[in-house]
């Protein structure tokens, strides 16, 4: 933690990389956790106490007590999700009163921003995003055309005439899909209520809110959602998400000048998966793929749907790195590869008998991985506490991934509970 800097905990790969896990553990570190960019599409998983949660859009913060938890101005949000999350953690006995803030700027996902992204969904067929149909894409494009709605105007007395002129525009919009019905009546009611409940909590300035609490000395850690690969600008587009998932999108995201940035942890999984569609080089077809999938439980938190698996791949981690300025790397689930003989790592890429060293603008499409080899551990990681007590195989996987990356692995994840992280 470095004074009056903000730190950033953030996904280098498409996503579940096991941010929420990570924040939770960190956070005790922490006064306020906030989320500065996506919205309900983010599934963060927590386990403690023996039982999973999973939270969409309200900090990984929230049951630590002492934290207060922020809702940037970068994050979309929908006030139906956000309130059944809310009434979810209540009914775990936590107090979500005075610890939850939602800033003015952050944009409002709408009723038919939902329909918008399932008709887009369905008209694109085979060509489709594999979108989590929350409604994220449509979302964000009011924002870039600047027709969205906001949480401060919810506190306009104009706010429903608001809302209806948008609904108006959607509606034109979503009748031009041929065929596409579009059934929004029951979802709007509840969404109506939401926009009412969502009163109790404070609406704030959060930019100015962050900014004083970094200049008073309160330790502040940035959440991010998705993955560096699923960035808008950097990922591999146009199969990504639709906001800036890097360290850069804490300052948009947040109202943070750059040098307000100090530590980035760069999470990671000891191989890779993506949900959704678009290029995955190192991606698995066969039984240890399946291996990966299922002991690794690699099943959509959001959506359910199962994940594509795959090897580690360095090509796109460096990448990852440089993009985000890492300055700590954290490998999550390092024990789902505890049965393999062999683990395979993408070194480079290949294309027409041409190598391929750094991350191409497609993300990889038609390239084949050239692979290293390394030998499995063949032992259970599962309890283990200290570096030290690592099996030799699962040292030199580390020490091999910080070579290439030139940088750290400060915290290994050897299971998903709270007390299964081995930090160095
Ligand atoms: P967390 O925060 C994994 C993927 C979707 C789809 C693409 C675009 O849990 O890591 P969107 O709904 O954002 O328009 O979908 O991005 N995607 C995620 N994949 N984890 C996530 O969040 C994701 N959020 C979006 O599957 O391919
Ligand atoms: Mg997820």
């Amino acid at each position: 933690m470095k004074a009056n800097q903000i730190d950033v905990v953030l996904g280098l790969q498409w996503g579940d990389e096991g941010k929420g896990k990570i924040v939770d553990v960190l956070s005790p570190d922490y006064k306020i956790v906030a989320r500065f960019q996506g919205g309900p599409n983010a599934g963060h998983s927590l386990v403690f106490d023996g039982t999973a949660f999973v939270l969409h859009t309200v900090p990984s913060g929230i049951f630590r007590d002492d934290t207060l938890n922020v809702i940037g101005n970068g994050v979309v949000i929908d006030p139906v999700i956000l309130l059944e999350e809310i009434e979810k953690i209540e009914a775990r006995g936590v107090n979500v009163d005075g610890r939850l803030l939602i800033s003015k700027r952050a944009n409002l996902i709408l009723p038919t921003h939902r329909a918008l992204d399932a008709a887009s969904e369905s008209a694109m067929g085979k060509a489709k995003i594999g979108s989590t149909l929350k409604g994220i894409g449509p979302t964000y494009t009011d924002k870039a055309g600047r027709t969205g709605l906001r949480v401060g105007d919810i506190l306009l007395p104009d706010f429903k005439d608001r809302y209806l002129a948008r609904k108006e525009r959607h509606l034109r919009i979503l009748s031009q899909y041929d065929g596409f019905k579009v059934d929004i009546d029951e979802y709007e009611k509840l969404w109506l209520e939401a926009i009412e409940k969502l009163k109790r909590f404070e609406f704030i300035d959060s930019e100015i809110y962050i900014n004083h609490a970094l200049d008073e000395g309160v330790p502040v850690l940035a959440e991010g959602a998705q993955g560096t690969l699923l960035d808008i600008d950097f990922g591999t587009y146009p199969y990504v998400t639709s906001s800036n998932t890097m360290s850069a999108g804490v300052c948009t995201g947040l109202g943070l000048a750059p040098s307000r940035i100090g530590h980035v942890y760069g999470i990671f999984k000891a191989y890779c998966t993506r949900v959704g569609s678009g290029p995955f080089p190192t991606e698995l077809f066969d039984e240890d793929g399946e291996q990966l999938r299922q002991k690794g439980h690699e099943f959509g938190a959001t959506t359910g749907r199962p994940r594509r698996t795959g090897w580690l791949d360095m090509v796109a981690l460096k990448y990852s790195v440089m993009m985000n300025g890492v300055t700590d790397l954290i490998m999550m689930k390092s024990d789902i590869l505890d049965d393999f003989d062999t683990i395979k790592v993408a070194v480079a890429y290949k294309k027409d008998g041409k190598l391929i060293k750094d991350f191409p603008y497609d993300g990889g499409a038609d390239i084949e991985p050239v692979y290293r080899e390394f030998p499995g551990w063949k032992t259970s990681l599962r309890g283990l506490q200290r570096y030290n007590d690592f099996p030799r195989e699962f040292k030199d996987y580390i020490e091999f991934i910080e070579e290439v990356t030139d940088c750290r692995i400060k915290i290994v994840s050897v299971g998903p509970d709270r007390v299964s992280t081995v930090v160095r």
